[in-house]
């Protein structure tokens, strides 16, 4: 039995340590690297127009799903639901791997919105 404990105990610290977690603070490095604080607003709600949509707040999953889109329009996919044609996000997407993506976005999930009514 205590065999059996420790080797499902150490199969769970395996898989946790394969899981990859955001990183919140490499997300906030990366918006300020990439200069996407210069339209969305350092808070990422205060946008230098009206048109730049609030970031802040969104679901990481959401954010995540519409850059990749940005890239693909970019790279000249097929206008498709996953793709999205737009010359400025694309331009500002294409640089940014995967785990730019993902950290950005959960970093962004993370902050204070009005778009959300329990942070
Ligand atoms: C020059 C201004 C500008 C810069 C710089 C910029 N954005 Fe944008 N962003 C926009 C505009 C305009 C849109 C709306 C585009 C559209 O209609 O699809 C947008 C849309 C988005 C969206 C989709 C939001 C939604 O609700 O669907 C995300 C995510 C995003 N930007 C993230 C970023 C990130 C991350 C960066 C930095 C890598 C960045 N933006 C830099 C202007 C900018």
């Amino acid at each position: 039995m205590k065999k059996l404990t420790l080797a499902v105990a150490g199969s769970l610290f395996m898989f946790a340590g394969s899981v990859q977690a955001a990183d919140l603070v490499a997300g906030q490095a990366a918006f300020e690297k990439f200069a996407c604080a210069s339209c969305h607003g350092a808070d990422a709600k205060t946008s230098s127009l009206p048109t730049y949509p609030i970031l802040a707040g969104q679901h990481a999953d959401y954010l995540e799903h519409a850059l990749r889109a940005y890239k693909r329009g970019q790279a000249g996919m097929p206008a498709s639901a996953n793709v999205r044609n737009n010359a400025v996000m694309g331009a500002m997407a294409t640089p940014l791997s995967n785990a730019d993506i993902e950290n950005i976005s959960a970093w962004l999930a993370s902050l204070p919105s009005p778009l959300s009514t329990s942070k």
